[in-house]
Formats: C-alpha cells, sequence, structure tokens
C-alpha cells in the first residue's frame, strides 16, 4: 500500500514487516528501491540497482550499514550509496522517516 503523508514523505511499511539483515524490496512510482533495517531499528534505503552491472541489492547478504551484491560481491555502503574501494561507483540513497511505526521514504 503507498500513502501519501504529504507530497514528499510516502509510506511504504510498517517497522515490523522489516527484518535485520534482510532486505525488502519495493517499487514506488517506477522507482524500485531496497529498505534495510538497522539494529538500532533506523532504515536505510536506496536504489535497488548495483552501480556495476544492476544486481538487485535487496537480494544480497546484509552486513550492518553494507551489503553484498548477489552478482559479483561488490560491498555497497548503504549510508552513501557508495561502493567500497577498490570498486567506484554509486547508488541513490533515499531519507527514511519512522512515524509512529510508519516507514516513510523522502523523494525529492
Ligand atoms: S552487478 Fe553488483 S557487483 Fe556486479
Amino acid at each position: 500500500m503507498t500513502q501519501v503523508l504529504n507530497e514528499q514523505h510516502i509510506y511504504v511499511a510498517q517497522l515490523r514487516e522489516l527484518s535485520v539483515g534482510i532486505g525488502k524490496k519495493l517499487t514506488i512510482a517506477g522507482l524500485e528501491l531496497a529498505l534495510f533495517r538497522q539494529d538500532n531499528d533506523e532504515v536505510l534505503a536506496v536504489e535497488n540497482r548495483c552501480p556495476h552491472k544492476g544486481g538487485v541489492l535487496s537480494d544480497g547478504i546484509v552486513s550492518g550499514e553494507h551489503v553484498f551484491c548477489p552478482m559479483h560481491d561488490w560491498k555497497i555502503d548503504l549510508r552513501k550509496g557508495e561502493a567500497v574501494a577498490p570498486d567506484v561507483g554509486c547508488v541513490k540513497t533515499y531519507d527514511v522517516s519512522i512515524i509512529d511505526d510508519g516507514v516513510y521514504l523522502l523523494m525529492d
């Protein structure tokens, strides 16, 4: 269910629907995103396409604030969106707000 809190915050999930260590894929307005719940219940959101060759990051192995792409094992920093050196490239990141257990994405 997609619900708009205001013109920029879009409701995407309940926090309890997300599991620490497992990415969740979702599509908003034609954009495929990946959500990653952290130990402290913060949620990090990135574009769901690896900057290398488009691997699906939500299917990757999660390690805290990083995910390992399932295609060729690049390590992506979920907070910055950047591939960890020696690899290079970047995915778009999205700001997330948690309001009353609802997860909202800030879209620009
Ligand atoms: S597509 Fe992600 S590492 Fe190659």
